[in-house]
């Protein structure tokens, strides 16, 4: 099991596949996705082998993200790659969902099992004002028939004051009866967000703290789980996670690496730079590559250093998918 200096270990991969986006949300691509990288993004092959290295070292967990992952026409494809490969017992995606109704049958056909979507507001014109499209209504459709084909979805709703700080008895409204994960993410410095972020950063903690005076419990979960915190309560079908990535103790429960479309590996999401293991994949060197995620994993540090607000050569989340 591929574990780090301090214990935590990482049985959960993040894949991008391409850091193309077709979405402008505010706090991402406000002005679309600019293409200052060159398009060699992983083969089909290349995520082959680097599922079967990643799970030969223990990975049980793979989310394919992006940029957006579904602007690629072989995303069934790779989906069925990670979920054929011995070893990764859940496939997960993350999506902006602008065409899900179209794609969902044949994600989960191809071994899919969980996904996520972002939605950052209920309201129509709020929600397209954000992330440049009017698509609220056909992504929820999406999700409803996501939720038919038993896939587990999560929601991300990204906490800003001056969009959808007002919003949150609408969200409650809906988890009332939609059986989803409604996880709202505490809006993050990245390099290009600056002033953005200034702006409209929000802690999540006054809804936790409302939640928990509204009688939602916090869930306990297993020491693997993630850095969410849970909430449940008897009167809805949802749940409520909070993801405050400048709370004590956030890195702590780090339990996931990341790979970039360009195939380099990101120990953190605000690391200062990617680790090419390209050549490894490339060559089909597995031992090579096991070799290399092991002692690369020896550098990683305890937690990032947002606080101070260094955010590393992360531009913008698109480049790693989140
Ligand atoms: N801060 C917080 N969340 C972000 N996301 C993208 N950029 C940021 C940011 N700067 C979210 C997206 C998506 C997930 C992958 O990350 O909304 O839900
Ligand atoms: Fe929005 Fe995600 Fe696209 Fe960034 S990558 S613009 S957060 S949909």
């Amino acid at each position: 099991m591929l574990q780090d200096k301090f214990g935590r270990r990482f049985h959960y991969l993040r894949l991008s596949i391409t850091d193309v986006c077709n979405f402008s949300c505010e706090y991402c691509l406000p002005d679309g996705y600019q293409c200052d990288t060159d398009r060699d993004f992983l083969s089909l092959i290349e995520i082959k082998r680097i599922a079967s290295a990643f799970a030969k070292l223990g990975t049980s967990k793979i989310r394919i993200t992006g940029g957006e992952p579904s602007l690629r026409k072989d995303l069934p494809e790779a989906i069925r790659a990670c979920a054929n490969t011995p070893g990764i017992k859940q496939v997960a995606i993350t999506t902006n969902g602008y065409k899900l109704p179209d794609h969902i049958d044949s994600w989960v056909e191809a071994g899919l099992t969980q996904m996520n979507v972002s939605i950052d507001s209920l309201d129509p014109r709020m929600f397209a004002s954000i992330t440049g499209h009017d698509k609220l209504d056909v992504i929820l459709r999406g999700i409803d028939r996501a939720i038919e084909l038993g896939v587990t979805v999560k929601v991300n709703a990204v906490l800003m004051r001056h969009f959808n700080q007002h919003e949150l008895s609408s969200f409650l409204q809906w988890i009332k009866t939609t059986s989803i994960t409604l996880r709202f993410i505490e809006l993050m410095q990245t390099g290009d967000n600056q002033l953005f972020f200034n702006k409209n950063h929000a802690s999540g903690l006054p809804i936790k703290e409302q939640l928990i005076s509204e009688g939602w419990q916090q869930i306990i979960r297993d020491k693997t789980a993630g850095p969410a915190q849970e909430f449940s309560h008897p009167d809805f079908k949802g749940r409520i996670g909070l993801i405050m990535p400048y709370s004590k103790d956030f890195c702590a429960s780090c339990n996931r690496l990341r790979i970039s479309a360009l195939g380099k590996l990101h120990l953190c999401l605000f690391s200062e730079q990617g680790l090419d293991i390209r050549e490894y994949i490339t060559d089909d060197d597995t031992q090579r590559l096991q070799e290399e995620l092991t002692t690369l994993l020896g550098d990683k540090k305890s937690t990032h250093f947002l606080h101070d607000g260094y955010t590393g050569a992360t531009k913008h989340l698109a480049m790693l998918g989140g």
